[in-house]
C-alpha cells in the first residue's frame, strides 16, 4: 500500500515535470497569447516563489556563471542559452537580435537611444558593434531591472560606452539635449511598453531629436503588437518604413522589427 502510494507520487511528479519542461513549452511556442501567459506569468511567478529570486537575478547569475568578463558576445550567448534552456525572458532574442545587429552595423551610429533596457541584452548587442567614441543612452524605469542591467553591462566590459538612465521615457526624452548634450540620434531602438511607441516617437519629433536620415527600429510590432505606431509610421509622409519578419524571442510565433527612416 505505501509502496503503491510512493510509486504514484513519483510517477505524478515525473509527469508534472515532463509537462512543465517539454510538453507545455512545445505547445505554447506556436501561440502568442499562450506563450506569454505561460512564460511571463505562470513560470516566472512559480520560479520567483520557489527560489525567492527574480528572473533578472537568475539571468544575471547565468551570465556570471557562463560568460567571460569583458567579452560582450559571451554575455549575449549566455543569456540566449539561459532563455532557450532554462527560462524565457523578454529580450529581443537571438533571431531578431541578428536583424538588430545588421541595422546597427549598416547605420554605424554615433548616437543611439534605446527605450527599454530590461537586463541590457540588446544594450550589450548594440554597444559591442558601435564605433569608438559613439554614445548609447538606454532608458529603464524599473529600478530592479536597471540595477541588474548595470551589472550585466559591467560584466560585458561596456560601461564606458553605455549611459543607463533610470526613469520614464516620457520624462527623459524632453531632457536629452540639455542633460546629455545630444543634438539628434542617428538610431533609436524602441523596445519599451508598446503603448509608448507612438507618443514617444511624436515626443522625439517635437523635441528635435530626429534628423533627416535618423533610423527608428521598433521591436515587437506584431507580438504583443503596436498597431497605432505601425499605422502612423507606415502612413506618415515623414517616414519610409520597412518590416523585417521574424519570430517572438525564443518562440515560433510571428513577430518582427519595423525599421523607419525619418525623412525630415
Ligand atoms: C521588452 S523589455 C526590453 C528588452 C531589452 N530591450 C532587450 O532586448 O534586452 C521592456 C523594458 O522597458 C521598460 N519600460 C517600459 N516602459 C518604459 C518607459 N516608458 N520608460 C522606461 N522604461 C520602460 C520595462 O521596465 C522593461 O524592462
Amino acid at each position: 500500500m505505501w509502496l503503491a502510494l510512493l510509486y504514484g507520487c513519483a510517477g505524478g511528479a515525473a509527469l508534472l515535470y515532463v509537462l512543465y519542461r517539454w510538453v507545455i513549452p512545445s505547445v505554447v511556442q506556436y501561440h502568442a497569447g499562450l506563450a506569454l501567459i505561460w512564460h511571463d506569468t505562470i513560470v516566472e511567478g512559480l520560479l520567483n516563489a520557489l527560489t525567492q529570486t527574480t528572473r533578472p537575478q537568475r539571468l544575471l547569475a547565468a551570465v556570471q556563471k557562463n560568460a567571460t568578463r569583458g567579452d560582450p558576445r559571451s554575455v549575449v550567448k549566455a543569456i540566449d542559452q539561459f532563455c532557450r534552456q532554462k527560462e524565457w525572458a523578454m529580450n529581443v532574442g537571438d533571431e531578431k537580435g541578428c536583424i538588430l545587429d545588421s541595422v546597427v552595423t549598416e547605420v554605424n551610429p554615433a548616437t543611439v537611444l534605446e527605450l527599454g533596457t530590461y537586463c541590457a541584452y540588446s544594450t550589450v548587442r548594440i554597444a559591442s558593434l558601435l564605433p569608438p567614441h559613439a554614445k548609447l543612452i538606454t532608458l529603464e524605469f524599473n529600478p530592479h531591472n536597471a540595477a541588474i542591467a548595470r551589472q550585466v553591462i559591467a560584466w560585458a566590459g561596456l560601461g564606458d560606452k553605455i549611459q543607463l538612465v533610470e526613469g520614464a521615457s516620457g520624462d527623459w526624452i524632453p531632457k536629452m539635449k540639455e542633460k546629455f548634450a545630444i543634438e539628434t540620434f542617428d538610431l533609436v531602438f524602441l523596445d519599451h511598453w508598446k503603448d509608448r511607441y507612438l507618443p514617444d516617437t511624436k515626443l522625439m519629433e517635437e523635441c528635435g531629436l530626429l534628423r533627416k536620415g535618423s533610423i527608428l527600429l521598433a521591436d515587437n510590432v506584431i507580438c504583443p503588437g503596436t498597431p497605432d505606431y505601425l499605422e502612423y509610421i507606415r502612413n506618415s509622409p515623414r517616414y519610409k518604413s520597412q518590416y523585417f519578419r521574424s519570430h517572438l524571442e525564443y518562440t515560433k510565433v510571428e513577430d518582427g522589427l519595423e525599421k523607419s527612416v525619418f525623412l525630415g
